[in-house]
């Protein structure tokens, strides 16, 4: 989607971090923005932050775990702002836990919002794009921990994982009607992503914060440190700008060599076990993408 002024973009996640620098790069390119999040205070802050700036924005109190929730903001969305455009699933939390220390609710909660999150935006909005007919794009959040396999076990990479494969077939079935897919797959980004547990609803129990000492907390810590010195935001945001534009599905905002030798040596070990079945007699099925 190559113009984008005067057009409308609703951002899910959007009072903080990555969701408030791509609702700020959107109105500052002359787009109409809604962001929708979870947190009334932070969101009515964000609202006034852009609009002193004399920019088009719009906020609208959504849980993204709820599809009703969801329904309700896009219906509000489509009130106040007409026909939307971009649609930026981005809201997202982490959770911490050892392997064999995770809780059911804490798999429950990052799912609901990382995964069904995503998945209860694409219901509401891609219906509304088709049938409006304009074009659109749709930008769902992951992460490197979708691309990897370095955090391992844990509820937030199944969750990137799943948003990565969702946008990987949804950009393939989309591209004839017209409308574009993005993943975002960052690395570490200046967020308030490690305090996570302010939002946490009731329902999904108490944040439990591991032992300092133990794996968990050791790892949390890191993780912490990573974030604080990461990328700002903003460069997140040009870089999503751009991949709309040129129709990109994938935006890999760090490069190096660990994040590269990372994907390598996953990748080298799915092709390595399929080649092995090979001499094997293993079932030659043709290609695999014929349904
Ligand atoms: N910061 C990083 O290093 C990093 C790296 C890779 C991916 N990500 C992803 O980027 C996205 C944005 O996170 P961030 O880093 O800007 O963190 P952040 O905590 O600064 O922003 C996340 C926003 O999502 C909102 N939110 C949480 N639960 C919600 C819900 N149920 N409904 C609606 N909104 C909800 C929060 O209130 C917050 O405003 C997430 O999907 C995250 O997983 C972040």
């Amino acid at each position: 989607m190559r113009e984008l002024f005067g057009k409308t973009a609703f951002v899910t996640g959007g009072a903080s971090g990555i969701g408030l620098a791509l609702g700020r790069a959107f109105a500052e390119a002359g787009m109409k923005v809604m962001l929708a999040d979870i947190e009334a205070g932070a969101l009515a802050a964000a609202v006034t932050q852009l609009r002193d700036l004399g920019l088009d924005v719009c906020g609208i109190a959504c849980d993204v775990a709820d599809p009703a929730s969801v329904e309700h903001t896009g219906k509000a969305s489509f009130e106040r702002f007409g026909n939307v455009h971009i649609l930026c699933n981005n809201a997202g939390v982490a959770a911490a836990g050892g392997i064999d220390d995770i809780s059911l609710d804490n798999w429950r909660w990052v799912l609901d919002v990382n995964l069904m999150g995503v998945v209860h935006g694409i219901h509401t909005f891609l219906p509304h794009i088709r049938a409006h007919g304009e074009g659109g794009h749709i930008v769902n959040t992951a992460s490197m921990a979708g691309m990897n396999s370095g955090l391992g076990f844990s509820p937030y990479s199944a969750s990137k994982f799943a948003v990565v494969n969702i946008s990987e077939g949804l950009a393939a079935r989309l591209k004839p009607l017209g409308i574009g897919v993005t993943v975002l797959c960052p690395g570490f980004v200046r967020t308030r992503i490690n305090e996570s547990g302010r939002n946490r609803p009731e329902r999904y129990g108490p944040a439990r914060i591991p032992d300092p000492a133990s794996p968990a907390g050791v790892l949390r810590a890191r993780i912490a440190e990573l974030t604080r010195s990461g990328l700002d935001p903003s460069d997140v945001a040009a870089q999503v700008i751009s991949a709309i534009q040129d129709d990109e599905l994938y935006v890999f905002t760090h490069f190096g060599p660990r994040w590269r030798a990372e994907l390598e040596e996953r990748f080298g070990a799915i092709l390595a076990a399929m080649d092995k079945r090979q001499p094997a007699g293993g079932h030659d099925q043709g290609s695999g993408s014929d349904y």
